[in-house]
């Protein structure tokens, strides 16, 4: 899961040096990993390349990346699978006569047995990468072929594994070389340059005219021109998957907050609004909602944050549609995929619609004849492709780490395909499916006077909370994922240890651990039979000398039990994850940043997980 960028450029086309626009394509792609970067450019028929391990910052201070000469440049930022981050396995990698450099986001399985093969052949390997092997594969089978692209065409089919993969060569200056399989890669058309990059934030600046690279092709662009071809098959017309993106610049850009992820809390009301008009209209709805309906059995599955969301939508369907269903984790896909079969119908929610262990799960259930209904951010990506109907969020680019704007968007569009299957079952009439909807039209509003209203009492807050251990997050029927998402939020960014889980459980085990001062976050939707449920389970953490924080209601009957309050407008219990989950990132924000941690990038993780 690694950035990579690439442009190739007739003099004084692009706005800034071809090596300029590289590194700020780095920079915008520092969210999918940051331990190392670099850069490499053919200039006066050499191959240069500038590599370090560090931030993009640290390493233009030191080697100055974006001073690289050129006008075929290519660059990488780096989030470790093979090889601990270090100089020498920073990408671009080369082979042993200088000739080729080769960036790569993904994992080439068989990377030991071609080694083996290159190094009996004379090959020296420098680092300790899977990628190495490529640029050592092109120069061998150069020596054959005499053609740089036959010599990648033919090395591209002897990988196994996942990859999106650019190269350049001192014997073709003016192109750049890519193939793709399962790890993402973009086409920016320019005028006089074409572009490369690994996400559409890298290319906003220089053109919005893109295509999105399908797994199997594999070709190269020059200044003017761009040839693709599907591998085994041909060439391909590309002009037929050219798209123009909507997303402006600002949308990728921090647009003045110190950070993506605050710009991202932010950026909900709007994020909300967009994804509410956009269902509205969207035919993919009724489409999913036909599946459901023929539905034997519903799965719902998604990893980390969309998780929670899936298992929001499961509770949901539960509630007001009476019906059940199953979801799970997208990694244990292996335990469920064996119980299902024709008839039955998979949701898969992904923000990137990269996920690699959920693509993994619908390509599973998929061989098995399941339907497959995707929820996805980001249009054309791998998930929406392989799925049968795709709802999108319309949330724009995430680039903070951690989900946030995505989250609540995702359970925007969940609840509204809950409220339309059960308006279609006759479990909603009419009216009450309209005033369900009215509800969630207004999420946007609300989202925005939320945040208005807690961003200073989170800040206020975190002071106490930077100085914890530990914290648990609880709730009871559709707060639960609520409250697991602001655990996820705590621990991934501030870094202290928080669990959830239903708030019933306490007493069977995890009230062990309670003692004065214990912070007990307490999600409360608007739902009177809720609250009483939660009465006994404060009142148990309090008898422990725990400091109560309430999510809550303003009309809340629990008030007098909580020592902290994020007062909710009154509102509708449908709307629990979009009301009560910004004060609860908004905490786990300024708690990050009070602990001295760059929220937007935290340690060990990268954005988008293309790995299993
Ligand atoms: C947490 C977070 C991750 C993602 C997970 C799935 O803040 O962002 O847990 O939710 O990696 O990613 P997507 O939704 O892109 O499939």
């Amino acid at each position: 899961m690694c950035g990579i960028i690439g442009v190739v450029s007739l003099p004084g086309k692009t706005p800034y040096r071809p090596g300029v626009v590289v590194f700020r394509g780095l920079k915008r792609l520092e969210y999918r990993g940051y331990d190392s970067a670099g850069v490499a450019a053919i200039y006066n028929g050499r191959l240069i390349v500038l590599k370090g391990k560090g931030k993009i910052d640290e390493l233009e201070r030191k080697i100055g990346l974006s001073s690289i000469e050129g006008l075929t440049v290519i660059g990488h930022t780096r989030w470790a699978t093979h090889g601990a981050p270090s100089d020498i396995n920073a990408h671009p990698h080369t082979d042993c006569s200088g000739s080729f450099a080769v960036v790569h986001n993904g994992i080439i399985q068989n990377y030991r047995e071609l080694k083996e093969m290159l190094i009996e052949r004379g090959h020296r390997f420098r680092s300790a990468t899977d990628t190495e092997v490529i640029p050592h594969l092109v120069e061998e089978l150069y020596k054959s072929t005499g053609d740089v692209y036959e010599a990648f065409r033919r090395a591209i089919s002897m990988i196994d594994g996942s990859y999106a993969v650019i190269l350049i060569s001192t014997y073709e200056p003016g192109k750049i070389f890519f193939a793709k399989k399962d790890s993402p890669l973009i086409i920016g058309l320019g005028d006089g340059f074409n572009l490369l990059a690994s996400d559409i934030p890298a290319l906003l600046e220089y053109t919005r005219r893109i295509i999105t690279v399908r797994d199997g092709w594999i070709g190269y662009v020059s200044p003017s021109n761009v040839f693709i071809e599907e591998l085994g098959r041909g060439a391909i017309d590309w002009s037929r998957y050219i798209r123009v993106v909507e997303w402006s610049l600002e949308d990728a850009t921090k647009s003045g907050y110190p950070h993506f992820m605050l710009k991202e809390i932010h950026e909900q009301p709007r994020a909300l609004r967009e994804t509410y008009y956009g269902l509205i209209d969207d035919p993919a709805v009724g489409e999913a909602v036909k599946l459901l309906l023929d539905a034997d059995k519903i799965y719902v599955t998604a990893a980390g944050t969309s998780y929670h969301a899936g298992y929001y939508y499961s509770l949901l369907l539960a509630y007001m549609a009476g019906r059940i269903s199953s979801p799970f984790i997208a990694s244990e896909y292996e335990v469920y995929e064996k119980t299902s079969g024709e008839g039955d119908v998979l949701i898969v929610i992904s923000q990137s619609g990269e996920t690699m262990d959920s693509l993994k799960a619908l390509r599973a259930f998929k061989e098995r004849g399941v339907r497959v209904i995707a929820v996805s951010n980001v249009v054309d990506s791998a998930i929406p492709r392989e799925s049968d109907v795709t709802i999108y969020t319309r949330a724009g680019p995430e680039i903070g780490v951690a989900a946030t704007k995505t989250f609540t968007t995702q359970t925007l569009a969940l609840s509204w395909l809950v409220v339309s299957y059960a308006e279609a079952t006759g479990k909603l009439t009419r009216s009450e499916a309209e005033e369900y909807r009215k509800w969630l039209g207004s999420s946007g509003d609300l989202a925005a006077r939320i945040i208005a209203s807690n961003e200073t009492y989170a800040l206020k807050l975190s002071e106490w909370m930077a100085g914890r251990g530990n914290a648990y997050y609880l709730s009871r029927g559709i707060g639960v994922p609520v409250a697991m998402e602001g655990a996820l939020k705590l621990k991934e960014i501030a870094y202290i240890h928080a669990e959830s889980y239903p708030a019933g459980e306490s007493k069977h085990g995890p009230i062990a651990l309670v003692e004065p001062d214990y912070p007990v976050l307490f999600v409360i939707p608007q739902h009177r039979e809720l609250e009483k449920l939660l009465l006994g389970n404060i009142q148990e953490m309090k008898a422990r000398g725990a400091v109560i924080i309430g999510v809550a209601p303003e009309d809340t009957v629990l008030k007098d039990q909580l020592d902290y309050w994020f007062k909710i407008p009154s509102s509708h219990w449908i709307l629990t994850p979009i009301t009560h989950t910004p004060p609860l990132q908004l905490l786990a924000y300024h708690t990050a940043v009070r602990r001295g941690y760059d929220p937007d990038k935290p340690r060990n993780l990268a954005k988008t997980v293309t790995v299993e």
